[in-house]
Parts: structure tokens; C-alpha cells; sequence
């Protein structure tokens, strides 16, 4: 059996472009400090109509093979994440085949998935799952993931963002999954995409943060039920799993003061596992909070409060160092989450790393959460090195918010053509990253790669 399966290899994609939050507050003309504090945002990617997922995930995945000299024979299944996708059939994933059909390999198993931000989470599970199972056939396998996170004017238009990710999945990895996940599925309306003839989507936003939250608390129980059952088995002694066991923590983030109010959220559950722990001293009133009704607690801003001051420095020390991606990008969707793991082994000293567990909660709408840990088993330097994050995200353009509205209307204007021609610019896009060049009169796109 193939020993420690998870990630060997990582590249980012982001557009050339983003807008400043602190600038949105003033054009939109809303009160100082709502975006950039109330939610946590800095700034926020965007793209026009020369690019859709399908430009996002060609780039991702054509430089991670050309930036790792990896072999296109060499892929055997590719799993792709994805709510942006341009056709309700035909995978994203299909589109990727041009990049290995040519190197004469066709046998790569694996479409997309869907749901929300979790279809990179179902990508890579279902990736590392293969080449633990007896189909797997020796080769590595790739999970590509990405969106294009964009609103409908009003209070979710500062929220969005745009990215994408590629991993490389096979044995004896740096970045090892380990095997128990904490999983939580229900039905709820709370984000929404049911209109064809426009990518913006419904939201309940209060829905939203409160599906979020019980999300994270159902999740990390599910995980540390099982934790506990298999040390049962082993005869381990430990205590129970807890925060204490994660070195750094890494959150989907749909806007940075949600990861704060998750953040918060684990240090809560871990309080009422073990309330007088003396790490806890410093808390007023612990017999009401641990007297909450379970309701009330999702929507009680004093808890919420209490919990994010707790966790304040260890946020600022360990939680902020995954953020970098969402700093400045906003929301991808499927890549916020591996955009946060990529800004951690983008921050964190190799030497530093080794041997570290890091936990991901993963959450989309609609809703499907999982919560599982990463242990940093290798060296981690030739990522770290190949991202070239902080240097990469730095050279986004920081654009007037009105290019912003403009390229969400040329968006708008194209979503639903047979025949579109782009007028975004290509000087708008990275060298080496994928366009849309034209839409026949069928609705099918032409992609090209500047040189
Ligand atoms: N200065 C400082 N803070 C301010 C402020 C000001 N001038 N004005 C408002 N605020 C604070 C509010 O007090 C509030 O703080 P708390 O969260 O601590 O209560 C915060 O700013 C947000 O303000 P509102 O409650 O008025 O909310 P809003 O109308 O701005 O909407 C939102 C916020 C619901 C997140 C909206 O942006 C939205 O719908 N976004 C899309 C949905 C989303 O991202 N949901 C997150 C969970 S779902 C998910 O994770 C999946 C996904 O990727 C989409």
C-alpha cells in the first residue's frame, strides 16, 4: 500500500488585478470601516470577460506541470472543484484533458465536483482516496480547484474574490492527510445558485454565518468523536483531541472576520469540553455560557466576542499566516481554503514545519463541511519556493473600483452569448496564463495561452 498520500506539489492562480476595500467603502458610500473592519477585508480580485474557470484552471494546472517538470503520462486521475462552471454538463475537468490528450494520455480518471466552496475538499478526498485504493494504477494524481466569487450589487458584493489552486496527490508527500475527517451534511437555503441566466448567487447572509458556525461545531465533534474511538482502540491515554493538538489552524474564508468568528468558534468548543482548564481563568461569567441554549449561542454577540479576544494572539500568531491569499484576493470559493494552505507553507520556515499538524475545516453552502488534519511529514521548501506567494501577490495591480464595475458588467453582458467577442484586454492577463479569444456561434469557447 502506498504510504503517506497527500500533497507534493502546490501552484496559485490569481488575476492581475484587485480593488482596495478601503476604497469600496467610499464608492459604494457606505460608513467607514464596514468592509475593511466589520468583515475583515483588504482587498479583492477580479477579472473581466476574457477569463472564466475554465482560463483559470488551464493556467493553474499548466504551470504547476511546467513549474514541477511533471510528466502529463504521468497523471492518472485529475478531480476538479468547482461552482464557476460554464456548462451544466460538460466538466471543467474535460477542458484540462487538452493538456494531457496531447501528450497522448487519455486514460485520467475523475470529473468534477460540486457543491459550493466544499467541491475542492470532495476533489481532494476523493484524489487521495484513489491512490490509497486497489484502482489505483501507480501514477500521481492532481486535484485543480477555483472560482470566480462575484455578487449581485449589495451587502455580498465586498465578499467576493477570485482564485484557483492545483496540488499534485501521491505517496510519501511533505503534506500528508491524515486519516480521520469530521464531516457534517444538511439541506439549507443559505447560499444559492439557481438562475441560469446569471452568476450571482442567492444569500441569506444571516443564514449563511449561523450555518457556517453550527457547521464548524458539527464538523470538529464528528472528528473528535472519532479521534476518540480510535485512541479507545489503541489504548492511548491521551486527553481528547483539542486545539492544543493543531499547530495551525486554516479555515475556508469567505472574508477574513468569518475565519476570526470560526477561529473564536473552536476555542469555545474546546472550553466547554474542559471549562476549567486554567487557560480559561481569564473568562466572566462561564456559568451562563455554559448554561447557552445551543440556538442562542450561534446568534450571541457577547460569546462571539469573548471567544475572539480569547483566541486573539494565537489567531494573530498562527491563524493570520493562511490568510494571505484571501488577504488579497477575497473569496475563491473551492481555492479559499487551499489558498490557505498555500499562504501557511508560503509563511512558515521549512525546518520550522516539519512535524506540525494543521487542521482545515472546509464549508459549503448548502450545506457540506468537513473538518481534518494535515501532518507536515517532509520538506515543504521546493513548494514554498515554487509558490513565490508574498512576491506574487504583491505585483497585483490595485485598480480604481470603478475597472471593478466595469468588468462585472462586461461579465454580465457575455454570461449567456453564443457568439461573444471578449473586449476585456489581454494585457490584463499573467504571461503564460489561458484567455477566452472567442465564442462560436454555438456557445462553445476558444482558449489561447499568452506567450
Ligand atoms: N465599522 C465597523 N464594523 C461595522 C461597520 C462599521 N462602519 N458597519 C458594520 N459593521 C460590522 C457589523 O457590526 C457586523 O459585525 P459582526 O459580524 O461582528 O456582527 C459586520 O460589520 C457585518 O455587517 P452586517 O451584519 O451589517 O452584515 P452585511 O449586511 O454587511 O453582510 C454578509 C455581511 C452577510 C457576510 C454579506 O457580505 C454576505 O452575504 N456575503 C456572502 C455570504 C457569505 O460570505 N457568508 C459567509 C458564510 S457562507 C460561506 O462561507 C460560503 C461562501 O464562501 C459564500
Amino acid at each position: 500500500r502506498p504510504k503517506d498520500v497527500g500533497i507534493l506539489a502546490m501552484e496559485m492562480y490569481f488575476p492581475t488585478r484587485c480593488i482596495s476595500q478601503e476604497e469600496l467603502e467610499e464608492f459604494d458610500g457606505v460608513a467607514k470601516g464596514k468592509y475593511t473592519i466589520g468583515l475583515g477585508q483588504k482587498f479583492m480580485a477580479t477579472c473581466d470577460d476574457r477569463e472564466d474557470i475554465n482560463t483559470f484552471l488551464l493556467t493553474v494546472t499548466h504551470n504547476l506541470l511546467e513549474k514541477y517538470n511533471i510528466d502529463p503520462k504521468s497523471i492518472g486521475r485529475i478531480d476538479v472543484g468547482t461552482e464557476t462552471a460554464v456548462d451544466l454538463s460538460k466538466a471543467s475537468k474535460t477542458f484540462l484533458m487538452d493538456l494531457f490528450a496531447s501528450h497522448g494520455n487519455t486514460d485520467v480518471e475523475g470529473v468534477d465536483s460540486k457543491n459550493a466552496c466544499y467541491g475542492s475538499t470532495a476533489a481532494l478526498f476523493n484524489a487521495v482516496n484513489w491512490v490509497e485504493s486497489s484502482s489505483w494504477d501507480g501514477r500521481n494524481a492532481l486535484v485543480v480547484c477555483g472560482d470566480i466569487a462575484i455578487y449581485a450589487e449589495g451587502s455580498g458584493r465586498p465578499s467576493g474574490g477570485a482564485g484557483a489552486c492545483a496540488m499534485l496527490i501521491g505517496p510519501n508527500a511533505p503534506l500528508v492527510l491524515e486519516p480521520i475527517h469530521g464531516t457534517h451534511m444538511v439541506h439549507a437555503y443559505d447560499f444559492y445558485k439557481p438562475k441560469l441566466d446569471s452568476e450571482y448567487p442567492e444569500v441569506d447572509g444571516p443564514l449563511s454565518i449561523t450555518s457556517y458556525t453550527s457547521a464548524i461545531d458539527a464538523a470538529y465533534s464528528a472528528f473528535k468523536k472519532k479521534h476518540a474511538l480510535k485512541a479507545k482502540k489503541s489504548g492511548s491515554e491521551a486527553p481528547p483531541f483539542s486545539l492544543d493538538d493543531v499547530d495551525y489552524p486554516v479555515f475556508h474564508s469567505p472574508y477574513g472576520k468569518m475565519v476570526q468568528k470560526a477561529h473564536g468558534r473552536l476555542v469555545y468548543n474546546d472550553f466547554l469540553a474542559n471549562p476549567t482548564h486554567p487557560k480559561y481563568a481569564s473568562i466572566q461569567n462561564t456559568a451562563a455560557l455554559l448554561a447557552q441554549d445551543y440556538k442562542e449561542s450561534l446568534l450571541d454577540k457577547t460569546l462571539e466576542k469573548t471567544f475572539i479576544n480569547l483566541a486573539k494572539s494565537h489567531f494573530d500568531s498562527h491563524v493570520e499566516l493562511g490568510m494571505k491569499c484571501s488577504r488579497r484576493c477575497g473569496n475563491m470559493y473551492t481555492g479559499s481554503l487551499y489558498g490557505g494552505l498555500a499562504s501557511l507553507v508560503s509563511s512558515v520556515e521549512p525546518s520550522e514545519f516539519l512535524g506540525k499538524r494543521i487542521s482545515m475545516f472546509a464549508y459549503g453552502s448548502g450545506l457540506a463541511s468537513s473538518f481534518f488534519t494535515i501532518k507536515v511529514k517532509g520538506d515543504t521548501s521546493e513548494i514554498k519556493n515554487k509558490l513565490d506567494l508574498v512576491k506574487r501577490l504583491a505585483a497585483m495591480k490595485v485598480v480604481p473600483c470603478q475597472e471593478y464595475v466595469d468588468a462585472l458588467k462586461l461579465r454580465e453582458e457575455s454570461h449567456l452569448s453564443k457568439t461573444w467577442k471578449p473586449q476585456g484586454s489581454v494585457d490584463n492577463i499573467w504571461p503564460g496564463g489561458y484567455y477566452v479569444e472567442s465564442v462560436d456561434g454555438k456557445y462553445r469557447r476558444q482558449y489561447l495561452r499568452k506567450p
